[in-house]
């Protein structure tokens, strides 16, 4: 009988050092895996080192965390996944967490649909993603863990279940518990507060680039 999960990579595919999102997700859920259970903390923020790539081949599970950018995958993100192609085992399996500033978790599907096509092309195997969104307020767990992020909390949870048991799951999507418009003027708020400490002010954020004739 197999054994799942081994030693299991969590991923962090967010280009921030500090305070994303994904860490963020990451951090929870190692806290529901298993006491023993082998972990191999990756940061993938740029370039993918070699000394990455060896510890990618020697794991068992890899879990993908990053954000949405523009529907897909992070471009720094997905040449480290290009390069992860030819060095991937056709036992290790993949599962990924999606996380969008977006209100709802399904704008990350074609992002995952990406992640399963590199599976593929990868020969290993694609157990599936979660999409997460609301992504703005996965940072804030300790605050909202048992009230508004509950949802994703419960998401979590049972993602760890499955990567035990070796489970596939397709695609699941989730977000904050919360209306839609409440969460929409807290980033709106957030978004001028860091404005402001950028030296700019409100209405720069709605400055757009010239078309180049105009340069
Ligand atoms: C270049 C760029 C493109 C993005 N594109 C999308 C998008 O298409 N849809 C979306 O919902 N959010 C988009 N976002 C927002 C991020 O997905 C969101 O802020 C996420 O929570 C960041 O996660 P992180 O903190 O783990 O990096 C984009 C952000 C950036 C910087």
């Amino acid at each position: 009988m197999k054994r799942y999960p081994g030693t299991i990579a969590l991923i962090c595919g967010s280009p921030k050092q500090t305070g994303s999102s994904s860490a963020a997700v990451l951090d929870r859920l190692r806290e529901k895996l298993p006491e023993k259970t082998p972990i191999t903390d990756i940061h993938i923020a740029a370039k993918l080192t070699a000394e990455n790539a060896e510890l990618l081949k020697s794991c068992d599970t890899l879990l993908f965390a990053f954000p949405l950018y523009v529907d897909g995958i992070p471009g720094h993100l997905l040449r480290a996944l290009m390069q992860l192609e030819p060095l991937m085992r056709s036992e290790q399996r993949v599962y990924g967490i999606i996380n969008c500033g977006f209100f709802e978790g399904r704008q990350c599907q074609t992002a995952a649909r990406i992640l399963e096509n590199w599976a593929a092309r990868s020969s290993c195997n694609y157990m599936g993603a979660i999409g997460l969104g609301t992504g703005g307020m996965l940072t804030l767990f300790d605050k909202y863990g048992e009230g508004p992020l509950k949802p994703i909390e419960t998401r979590l949870t049972a993602l760890v279940a499955d990567i035990i048991s070796g489970q596939t799951i397709g695609f699941e999507h989730t977000q904050a518990s919360l209306p839609k418009i409440v969460y929409k003027l807290a980033v709106e708020m957030n978004w001028r507060r860091s404005a402001k400490r950028n030296g700019l002010k409100s209405a720069d954020l709605k400055r757009k680039p010239l078309p180049p004739s105009r340069q």
